[in-house]
């Protein structure tokens, strides 16, 4: 059970082999031997087999913290590969943290389309102007100073002070959560058992190279130990690992059951003119998809498509609407939205509010993939 094992594990770590109390063990890392060893395996498979990325640093070399500052606020919620080109494009564009704070928010966004969760790039934005204005360009090195960024929160800021100021701290993602619950063998069911996970990994951090031992986790986890089958008999850890030594590392971490996610639903206006542009409207800067733009829909009602008559408020023009065959569904954090799709046609004139995008320049706008997955229905029913 659960429970039973778990009593073991913090006070069972930090007491093992000196007795110390768990709240001293952030301080005396270095006096655990199995700790001391843990590091110095994995800094050393991570000279061997340390992936090349686009932001990181080469061996040796200092880290950019404005890379790994733009790189870190990309993989909140995007993977690697994704990241990669988003990556080598705005660092292309904005080389600096004083280039993109004299850009604008309109080009960061469009820069952005298709990474979603778009309050990362007004956050990206804004933080560049903060740390052009108040810290002159140059990024504040600790944990703390860096959390009162915009956009930038306890993982984050943890994990720029230590991959770029070698500060001593756990960047714990998902990846290091993984082989922290496996090392240790922390069977509490996510998100409860986060905090044992974090105070173990807080546990065994390196004062050494923290910034190689932050990344070295983060590739184990992505490479060796992985969710569902990790590769145990390659791994560096292996003779210090708790969960292998009970033969069923997969099963960790525990999560809680899913909770299902909330419908909402809406009507979407496809308007176009007699030139074939389309009706687009800019979202008011706050909230979701903010700032971005975005073709004119009803509301997004929970659980129930708009009535008529709110149909009817919302649509753009009193005219002939035609609905598409067909649904688009985007899912997002907390709900999934599914959207129909009414199709009609302005006179000449008709007086809009908003404006018109032929469909060939849609790519110069800030579009969420929600409304790209409108224009794909509308290109999969052409009229
Ligand atoms: N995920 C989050 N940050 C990362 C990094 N710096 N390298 C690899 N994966 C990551
Ligand atoms: Fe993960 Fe297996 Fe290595 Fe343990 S031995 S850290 S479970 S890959």
């Amino acid at each position: 059970m659960a429970s039973k094992k778990r009593q073991y594990l913090l006070a069972d770590l930090c007491s093992r082999d000196d007795h110390r109390k768990p709240e001293h063990s952030k301080m005396n890392t270095s006096i655990d031997p199995q700790a001391a060893r843990i590091r110095a395996s994995l800094l050393a498979w991570y000279d061997a087999h340390r992936r090349d990325l686009p932001w990181r640093a080469k061996s040796g070399v200092r880290a950019d913290p404005y890379a790994v500052w733009l790189s870190e606020i990309m993989l909140q919620q995007t993977n690697v590969a994704t990241v990669g080109p988003y990556f080598g494009n705005f660092k292309a564009q904005w080389p600096t943290v004083d280039d993109m704070a004299a850009g604008s928010l309109d080009e960061i966004l469009v820069a952005w389309q298709g990474l979603g969760y778009y309050a990362r790039a007004r956050n990206l934005y804004k933080c560049a102007g903060v740390v052009v204005s108040e810290h002159g360009g140059v990024f504040p090195e600790t944990e703390d100073e860096l959390r009162k960024l915009p956009g930038i929160g306890s993982y984050t800021a943890a994990a720029i002070a230590s991959i770029a100021f070698d500060q001593p701290c756990v960047p714990v993602d998902g990846n290091i959560e993984r082989v922290t619950a496996r090392l240790y063998d922390i069977d509490i069911p996510l998100p409860k058992g986060k905090k044992d996970i974090h105070a173990a990994a807080q546990s065994f951090i390196s004062k050494d190279r923290p910034g190689d031992f932050a990344q070295a986790m983060m590739d184990l986890g992505s490479g060796v130990c992985a969710p569902r089958s990790p590769k145990c008999d390659i791994c560096p850890l292996n003779a210090d690992c708790q969960a292998y030594k009970t033969g069923n590392p997969a099963r960790l971490p525990v999560k809680a059951p899913k909770k299902i996610r909330p419908e909402r639903c809406c009507v979407v206006f496809w308007l176009e003119n007699a030139d074939g542009d389309v009706l687009m409207q800019k979202r008011p800067e706050t909230g979701l998809l903010g700032g971005m733009t975005g073709f004119v829909s009803t509301s997004w009602r929970e659980g129930a498509w708009p009535e008529p008559t709110e149909i009817e408020t919302a649509s753009p023009l009193s005219i002939e609407w035609a609905e598409i065959p067909g649904e688009a569904v985007h899912v997002f954090t907390h709900f999934r939205l599914t959207m129909r799709v009414l199709k009609g046609k302005a006179q000449k004139g008709a007086n809009v509010d908003g404006f018109w995008v032929a469909p060939t320049l849609f790519a110069e706008h800030a579009l969420p993939t929600v409304m790209k997955k409108v224009i794909k229905l509308v290109g999969e029913n052409p009229s």
